[in-house]
């Protein structure tokens, strides 16, 4: 793995969390790497802390310690508003639940990262239309979120993710609100966008079948990260 192939890179992270009198120590010292192009897979039991990496990965959230670099900036030494600015820029995120907007329609949403960021809407359009076509979802368009299925609203979130050609995406348990075989069929689009567009992906997840499309599985225990 060449230095400069790294895209991201946590080093010793470490979260607490302060509830009344107790200290939950979930992340006890967690070094990760991912090179452009990989697509990578976290696993471990519910509760070990696979959602908590990942937002402090994707800088929604600050480690108690350590530090996270994206492209070779140290994120969490950004202000915030900077900081705000380069996550939108440079990360894409799918949920398991979609959280697309719902008085939106599917084409809005999915320029609605680059609306944030004060683009033209016409010189986006064309581009999020494309994004569109490529999860498969050409003519759903003008459907509002409440007028697609649940597969079909998750490949609207993938398409949001790519809008702004992010560095990597971050995806935490995508499928987990999805039937096995429409799981599936987003699976299989991830492994497409990775594999034709090189897409880096880093995934939570509970599912083996997507878990074992990566090119390496990360398991998470005892607030470590480990090779499987
Ligand atoms: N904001 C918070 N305040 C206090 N405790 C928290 C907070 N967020 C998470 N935790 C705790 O940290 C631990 C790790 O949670 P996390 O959501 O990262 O687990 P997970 O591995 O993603 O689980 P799952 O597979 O169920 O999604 C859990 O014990 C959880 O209760
Ligand atoms: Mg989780």
């Amino acid at each position: 793995m060449k230095e400069d192939d790294i895209v991201l890179e946590g080093a010793d992270i470490h979260k607490s969390f302060q509830t009344g009198a107790e200290t939950l120590h979930v992340l006890k010292g967690v070094d990760i790497r991912i090179s452009r192009g990989e697509m990578v897979s976290v696993v471990g039991a519910s509760g070990v802390g696979k959602s908590t990496l990942l937002h402090i990965l994707g800088a929604l959230d600050r480690p108690t310690k350590g530090k996270v670099r994206l492209n070779s900036t140290d994120v969490f030494a950004l202000s915030d508003k900077k900081l705000a600015y380069f996550r939108n820029k440079t990360i894409g995120f799918v949920f398991q639940f979609h959280h697309l907007l719902p008085e939106f329609s599917a084409l809005e949403n999915v320029m609605m990262p680059r609306l944030i960021a004060g683009e033209e809407r016409n010189s986006i359009k064309e581009e999020a239309k494309h994004l569109l076509s490529e999860v498969g979802l050409a003519d759903r368009a003008n459907h509002k979120p409440g007028e697609l299925s649940g597969g079909e609203q998750q490949r609207v979130a993938v398409a949001r993710a790519l809008i702004n050609r992010p560095q990597i995406v971050i995806a935490d348990e995508p499928s987990g609100n999805l039937d096995p075989s429409t799981a599936q069929e987003l699976h299989d689009l991830i492994s497409e966008l990775n594999r034709k567009k090189g897409c880096t992906f880093i995934i939570a997840t509970h599912n083996q079948l997507l878990a074992q499309r990566a090119h390496r599985i990360i398991t998470l225990a005892h607030g470590k990260a480990m090779p499987s």
